[in-house]
């Protein structure tokens, strides 16, 4: 079986972050939630994986490189436009060729792993099968409806009135046939080729496609808070460890990770939380559900539920920095005091709040 990762596309809901960066790469607990991806393929035993990518293809390639890290070979696959998920199978086809392979989008977060359903796919002679879960507003993604049998019947992208609570996960498995059906689809409303509408074909016209029920947690990071909880639900699940220094003033309460060449210093530090590589913490609190990425400074200030990118400095805040994602290279401190004024220098389609 081969690997196919998604990481093309706008990234529109994440603005401005994705102005200058890949969606893609934005970490949880540390770690871009691609690397997660390509790990959680890797780990299912698949050692070929190509990767679709767009304008921000040169990021990623720089992020990726040749896959050796993992013990794995990447291909890039590049897309001119984000024409749609069943658009980026079709440029996939040479990459492909006539194996099964599993379709997983860069920016999708699952819990466990996927070793489990592609044993089950591998084993079986099943066309397609999709991964499934129950979600309280199935409005934003594909939706599946089952008949009594359990199989699926009918899949709809987006619908404003969902027939089942039953999501579309960003992981979808395929033999060749799928190639068929993309080339035989139009494009949707919004103007994509929809993968949805292809696997919908593949039932049309005859083909075995069952789904994969999902029992763990899913996230689809497209936006601030689902990157929050994406966040929160993977820093539950590490492990604490101290590789940097922490010194006799600072307390650590609870799971926290401080990564090597980091420096906790007469400050708090409350998990689970994660501290990055060279980061220093001074005089500060950082409080449950934070992420500090690498070489950052958070000094005398206080930071709750939030993730902070690479290279970013907080200084001298008066009030707690909460349910916040700040970029990289980025400096949030207090205004000399007279006078009296805010001082902003905000990219487009950002969000502030003030006290
Ligand atoms: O996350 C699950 C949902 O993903 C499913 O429930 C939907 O059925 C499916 O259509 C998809 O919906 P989204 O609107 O969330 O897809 P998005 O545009 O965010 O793209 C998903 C990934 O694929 C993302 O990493 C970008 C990449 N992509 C997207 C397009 C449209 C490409 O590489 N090329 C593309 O042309």
């Amino acid at each position: 079986m081969k690997g196919l990762v998604l990481s093309g596309g706008k990234g529109t809901r994440l603005r401005p972050i994705t102005y200058t960066s890949a969606k893609q790469l934005v970490p949880v607990g540390n770690k871009p939630v691609l690397f997660r991806v390509i790990e959680a393929i890797r780990d299912a035993g698949i050692g070929d994986i190509g990767i679709v990518i767009g304008d921000t293809g040169d990021e990623i390639r720089a992020a990726v490189g040749n896959g050796r890290r993992w013990g794995v070979q990447i291909t890039y696959i590049e897309q001119d436009a984000p024409l749609g998920l069943a658009h980026a199978v079709k440029i996939s086809h040479d990459f492909i060729g006539d194996d099964r392979f599993v379709m997983f989008l860069g920016d999708n977060c699952i819990q466990g792993g996927i070793s489990p359903l592609i044993q089950q796919f591998g084993h079986s002679d099943f066309n397609a099968q999709v991964v499934l879960k129950q979600v309280a507003d199935p409005r934003s993604f594909g939706v599946a409806e089952l008949d009594e049998n359990g199989r699926i019947e009918r899949l709809v992208e987006k619908p404003r009135d969902p027939q089942s609570d039953l999501a579309l996960v960003g992981v979808y498995m395929f033999d060749h046939h799928i190639f068929e059906a993309v080339h035989s689809i139009t494009p949707s409303l919004r103007g994509e080729l929809e993968i949805t509408d292809a696997i919908q074909w593949l039932i049309t016209s005859g083909y075995q496609v069952f789904p994969y029920i999902h029992d763990g947690w899913w996230i689809d990071t497209g936006k601030k808070d689902d990157m929050l909880e994406a966040n929160r639900l993977v820093l539950e699940e590490m492990q604490p460890v101290v590789h940097g220094y922490v010194d006799r003033d600072s307390n650590l309460i609870g799971k926290v990770i401080v990564e090597a060449g980091a420096e906790i210093i007469n400050s708090t530090i409350r998990g689970p939380a994660i501290i990055g590589e060279q980061t220093r913490i001074l005089n500060a609190y950082v409080g449950p559900f934070t992420s500090i990425y690498h070489h950052c400074l958070i000094e005398d200030s206080e930071v709750e539920h939030s993730i902070v990118l690479e290279h970013s400095t907080i200084r001298g805040m008066p009030a707690r920095i909460e349910d916040s994602l700040i970029g990289r290279n980025v400096t949030v401190t207090r205004s000399p005091l007279k006078p009296k004024a805010y001082r902003l220098l905000i990219g487009d389609n950002s969000t502030v709040g003030v006290l």
